[in-house]
C-alpha cells in the first residue's frame, strides 16, 4: 500500500489509508485514545479505538510525543460537533486498524509546539533538529526556498547564467577578517574563504558571461550584531556588462516586487516607484545612510524599498576599520575599492579625494540594508590611482595583479550588486532575528552548539599542516 500524505485525506473519506509521520499530542478519553500525527503536509487526528483493534490500543499505550508511527485506517468524516476547524484536515479523522511504531522519542528538551523563541538560544542550536519540527520554523525554510527559486527562475528566464565560484581562495577585501584554510601541499600558506565572490565576478565579465548571479555564500570572521549573520551567510550576487547603474537599480525594482508579489502576496510595497536618495540628503534628512520609510511602522506587510546613491568613495581611514585600508593613508574606500568614480568627480581624485563620489547602490528595506554594489572600475589607470590613494604598497598591490592584468585584455565596462539572502527572507517572514530564517545558525558567541565547532583537531592532522598552537596561557589545555 502507498503512503498517503496527511494532506491529502480530506479527498479519501471512506478509504483505508497508509500514514507516516510524528506523534504531536496523545490524548486519552477512557477507552479511546486520540493521536495528532504530523507530517510535512501538516496534522491530523487519529482515533484508536479497542472494538477497532485491539492490538492497536495496546500498542498506543506506549506512544508519546514525537514518536515515529505507521498506521493504517479508514478516513471518517466527523460529526459536525465534532468538526475542528483550526485544522486543515479538521472535517475527518483516521479511525486506525494497525499501528507500528518506527521510533521512539526520549522526552524532548523543550515544547517544539510552542513559540521556540522563548527558549534558550543554546538548548535551541543543540537540538536544531527538534527546533525545525515547529511549524514556524518550517515555515520559513519554506519561504526562504520559495524566494531563492524564485530568483534562479527569474534571472534564467533573463538570460543570466548561475556560476558557481570557489571556496577556496584568497583574501578579498571586502571590510572583514577572513576565515583562513592551511594548505597541506604548501605548508605555511592557507587559503581564504570568500568574503564575498567580488574579484570572481568581475573575472567573469572579462571572460564575456555577460549576465552572472550566484546564490553565494560569503564567510566574514565578525562579531554577531544584529542583522549580522556571523561566521556566514549568502547573497544573491549578481554582475552584468555593458550596462549602466540605471539598469541595475530597474533590474533589482522589477525583481523584488514580482517575487513579493508571487512569494508573499500579504505584503504590499508602499512606495513606488522606490525612492532614490543621495547619501548627503539621507544623512541631513535621516541622520542615517538606511532610512526607514514606512509609513505606518505598525504594519507588519508593509514593505518600504529605497536607494542610496552618490556614496562618497573614500572615507577616513580609522584603526577600527584597519581591515578596509591599508593602514598607510587617510583614506579608505567606503564600498570597496572596485567601485568606479562618478564620471564628473574623475578630476578630484587628486585634488580633493573626500568630495569624490561613487557609483555605488545600496539597496535599504524598512530600514535595514539588505544590498550594496556598484559599477566598477574597467581602467588599469584608475583602479591603481585608487590602490594609491588608499596606500597600498607595491606588495598589497601585488596581490591585485591578476585583476589588473585581467583588465590588460580587453574588459567591459560592468557593475552588480549582492543583496543578502538572511536579511530579506528575515524581513518577509516577520522576524526579529536573522537566524529564524537559516537552517543551522552559528550562535551569538560564534559556535555551533550541536556540532561542537569549532573544535580542537588531532595532532596528527596539526602535524600535517605544520602548524602548531600558541594558546595564551590563560586558555592553556591542561
Ligand atoms: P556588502 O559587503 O555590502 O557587498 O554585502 C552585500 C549585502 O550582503 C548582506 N550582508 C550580510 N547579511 C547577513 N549577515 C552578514 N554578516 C552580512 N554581511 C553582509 C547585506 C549587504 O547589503 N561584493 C559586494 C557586493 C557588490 O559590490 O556587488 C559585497 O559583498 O544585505
Amino acid at each position: 500500500m502507498q503512503r498517503t500524505l496527511i494532506k491529502d485525506t480530506i479527498n479519501q473519506i471512506n478509504k483505508t489509508v497508509l500514514l507516516k509521520g510524528w506523534v504531536s499530542v496523545r490524548r486519552d478519553h477512557g477507552k479511546l485514545i486520540f493521536l495528532d500525527l504530523r507530517d510535512r503536509t501538516g496534522l491530523i487526528q487519529l482515533v484508536i479505538n479497542p472494538k477497532v483493534s485491539e492490538e492497536a490500543q495496546t500498542t498506543a499505550n506506549e506512544i508519546r510525543s514525537e514518536f515515529v508511527i505507521e498506521i493504517e485506517g479508514t478516513v471518517k468524516e466527523r460529526e459536525a460537533k465534532q468538526i475542528n476547524p483550526e485544522m486543515e484536515t479538521g472535517k475527518v479523522e483516521v479511525e486506525v486498524t494497525k499501528l507500528n511504531i518506527i521510533s521512539r522519542a526520549k522526552a524532548m528538551p523543550f515544547d517544539i509546539n510552542s513559540d521556540t523563541r522563548s527558549v534558550s538560544e543554546e538548548v535551541r542550536l543543540k537540538y536544531r533538529y527538534l527546533d525545525l519540527r515547529n511549524d514556524r520554523m518550517k515555515k520559513n525554510l519554506k519561504l526562504r526556498h520559495k524566494i531563492i527559486q524564485f530568483i534562479r527562475n527569474y534571472l534564467t528566464d533573463m538570460d543570466f547564467t548561475e556560476v558557481q565560484t570557489p571556496i577556496l581562495t584568497k583574501s578579498t577585501p571586502e571590510g572583514a577578517r577572513d576565515y583562513l584554510v592551511p594548505s597541506r601541499i604548501y605548508p605555511g600558506k592557507f587559503f581564504a574563504l570568500p568574503q564575498s565572490p567580488q574579484q570572481y565576478k568581475q573575472l567573469l565579465m572579462v571572460a564575456g558571461l555577460e549576465k552572472y548571479f550566484q546564490i553565494a555564500p560569503c564567510f566574514r570572521d565578525e562579531d554577531a550584531r544584529a542583522d549580522r549573520s556571523p561566521g556566514e551567510f549568502y547573497q544573491l550576487d549578481l554582475e552584468m556588462s555593458f550596462i549602466e547603474q540605471e539598469d541595475i537599480l530597474q533590474l533589482i525594482e522589477k525583481m523584488y516586487t514580482e517575487l513579493v508579489k508571487t512569494v508573499a502576496p500579504e505584503k504590499h510595497i508602499s512606495i513606488t516607484p522606490w525612492p532614490r536618495i543621495s547619501h548627503k540628503e539621507s544623512k541631513e534628512k535621516y541622520d542615517n545612510d538606511k532610512p526607514d520609510l514606512r509609513k505606518d511602522k505598525n504594519d507588519p506587510n508593509e514593505l518600504a524599498f529605497c536607494w542610496i546613491l552618490d556614496f562618497p568613495l573614500f572615507t577616513e581611514q580609522t584603526e577600527d576599520d584597519f581591515f578596509h585600508g591599508s593602514g598607510n593613508s587617510k583614506w579608505a574606500p567606503s564600498h570597496h575599492m572596485f567601485t568606479a568614480p562618478k564620471a564628473e568627480d574623475l578630476a578630484l581624485l587628486d585634488k580633493d579625494p573626500g568630495k569624490v563620489r561613487g557609483l555605488q547602490h545600496d539597496l535599504v528595506l524598512n530600514g535595514v540594508e539588505i544590498g550594496g554594489g556598484s559599477i566598477r572600475i574597467h581602467d588599469p589607470k584608475v583602479q591603481e590611482k585608487i590602490f594609491d590613494l588608499i596606500g597600498f604598497s607595491k606588495e598589497q598591490k601585488q596581490n591585485f595583479a591578476h585583476m589588473l592584468g585581467a583588465f590588460e585584455y580587453g574588459v567591459p565596462p560592468h557593475g552588480g550588486i549582492a543583496p543578502g539572502i538572511d536579511r530579506f527572507v528575515r524581513i518577509l517572514a516577520g522576524e526579529d532575528k536573522i537566524a529564524e530564517v537559516i537552517a543551522f545558525p552559528l550562535s551569538g558567541s560564534v559556535r555551533d552548539p550541536m556540532m561542537g565547532s569549532p573544535s580542537e583537531v588531532s595532532d596528527k592532522q596539526l602535524k600535517e599542516l605544520h602548524i602548531k598552537i600558541d594558546l595564551p596561557k590563560t586558555k592553556e589545555k591542561k
